[in-house]
This record gives C-alpha cells, sequence and structure tokens, in this order.
C-alpha cells in the first residue's frame, strides 16, 4: 500500500516533496520528473524555486508533464504548457528543451499519444511523478473508468473536473471537452509515485484512493499497484482515511534507513 504522511500545512508538504527531489538530483543530475499541474503541486514548486535560488542546480533535469488540454492555442494562460513554462521550467531554471508536455493540438491528434509514449520511453522513463487527484478521484485526466492499463491518449473530460477547473477560465464553457493524458499504465511505470492532496474536497478522493477497493471507477487506487507510493496530505484531505492512527504511527516510527519518499 501507498505510505500516507500527513502534514500540518502545503509548505510543509511542498518541502518534504522538495527535499526529496533535491535528493534525487543529488544522485542522478539528469533525473526525470512527472510534472502535474493544477494547484497541489504549486507548494512543491515553489519550495523548489527557493532552494534553486539558494543555489541547487537543476538545470540537467529533465520532465515530462502528465496532460494538456486538446484544442486550446499552447499559447493560451492556461494551456498546460503555458502554465508549466510559467509556474515550472522558469522558477527551478529547467532547460526548456529538456520538459515535454503532451501536444494537445488538433492537427496530429491521432498519434499524439504515442509519440508521447516513445519520448518518455527514450528518456529512460519517469523517477519520480508528481501527482494531484480530482475530486472525482482521477490522476492525470484519468477520469473514472479509465483501463489501469492505459497510455497516452484522449480523454473527455467529466462534467465534474470542468466544472472544478473552471477556475482557470472565464467560464465553465471555456474549459475544453477533451484532454491527452498519460495514462494509468504510463504512470504506473515511474519509478516513484508523490501523490498529494490538500482540502476537505478531496478527503472522498484520497479514501477511495488509499484504502478502496482497486477500481477503475476511481482511477487514482491505481496507486495501490505501485511498489514505491507516498501520498502527502494535510489533515483535511486525510480525514475519511480509516486507518490514520496507523499512518501516523508509522510515520512516527519510521526507521532512519528509510528516507522518506524513497
Ligand atoms: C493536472 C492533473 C490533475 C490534477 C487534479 C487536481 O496535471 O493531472 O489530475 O492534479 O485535477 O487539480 P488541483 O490540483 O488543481 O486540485
Amino acid at each position: 500500500m501507498a505510505e500516507v504522511i500527513v502534514v500540518g500545512s502545503r509548505k510543509a508538504a511542498g518541502a518534504l516533496v522538495a527535499e526529496a527531489i533535491e535528493r534525487l538530483v543529488g544522485t542522478r543530475p539528469d533525473a526525470v520528473l512527472g510534472l502535474a499541474t493544477g494547484d497541489t503541486p504549486l507548494p512543491v514548486y515553489r519550495a523548489l524555486a527557493e532552494r534553486v535560488r539558494a543555489g541547487l542546480d537543476l538545470s540537467a533535469v529533465r520532465g515530462f508533464a502528465l496532460d494538456e488540454y486538446v484544442g486550446i492555442p499552447v499559447t493560451h494562460p492556461e494551456s498546460y504548457h503555458s502554465v508549466i513554462a510559467r509556474d515550472v521550467v522558469g522558477p527551478l531554471k529547467l532547460n526548456p528543451a529538456a520538459v515535454h508536455v503532451p501536444d494537445g493540438r488538433t492537427l496530429g491528434i491521432e498519434t499524439a499519444g504515442e509519440r508521447y509514449e516513445v519520448a518518455i520511453t527514450s528518456s529512460g522513463g519517469i523517477d519520480l511523478q508528481i501527482l494531484g487527484i480530482g475530486t472525482d478521484g482521477h490522476i492525470g485526466f484519468n477520469e473514472p473508468g479509465s483501463s489501469f492499463a492505459s497510455l497516452t491518449r484522449v480523454k473527455t473530460l467529466t462534467r465534474q473536473t470542468r466544472e472544478d477547473n473552471a477556475r482557470f477560465f472565464a467560464s465553465i464553457d471555456d474549459v475544453p471537452v477533451h484532454s491527452i493524458t498519460q495514462g494509468l499504465g504510463t504512470i504506473l511505470r515511474a519509478k516513484r509515485l508523490v501523490l498529494l492532496a490538500f482540502g476537505a474536497a478531496k478527503a472522498h478522493a484520497v479514501a477511495a484512493a488509499v484504502e478502496g477497493p482497486l477500481s477503475a471507477s476511481v482511477p487514482a487506487s491505481a496507486i495501490q499497484l505501485h511498489p514505491r507510493a507516498t501520498v502527502v496530505v494535510d489533515e483535511e484531505a486525510a480525514s475519511m482515511l480509516t486507518e490514520l492512527e496507523y499512518y501516523r504511527d508509522a510515520f512516527a516510527q519510521k526507521p532512519i534507513w528509510d528516507p522518506v519518499i524513497l
């Protein structure tokens, strides 16, 4: 099962994951990161940016975004090309040529998933995949019903996801209907998974992902199949976990030889 770490704040979560990434890059300067967008990973990117300002060199790090909207121009401020450039590549001083985002242009979309899979495989694979979780249990844009074996492909967004993401657009009608997303099978190939979740709105999805039965209806439950998955949550997002005391205890008793987010 996933290791669950309950933190006091988003900032603490960011620091914890940034620390693990710094450790990874220390042993592998050209590590490959899987990059989520949305609000959730921002504390991680902010904590890393702080470390970069203090001298951490991430210039050889490579990256693959989880997903992209289909059919909005890459120059749109809410395209994930723009978001990754603004929130990740710039502040972390990554090499823009080494950071990839799925190609959501409609021209050539039939081959975009396969091209992305080839790019990930050719890089040697993702070392650490950062994940958020949707209120409907999605990871990436793998909406409920997604196959655990799925690879990068086009998915239709649920009404719930479009409502959740309407805050980034003028109205829900402007939220694209389709996305191109790493599949659950793609995500499971990453060497480590770190899923973050904050706030009460995520509590149900977190509990279903971590403790519920494996089910395509809760795509995030696929993380139970991964041998090195860590879930970093605040108190609110953790509030519906049945085994909360056990997770707290396991973390408090964590052996010294077992670093956080191995
Ligand atoms: C974004 C992504 C999504 C988000 C999820 C949560 O790249 O893959 O799965 O992680 O929709 O979004 P936020 O973090 O905005 O609550």
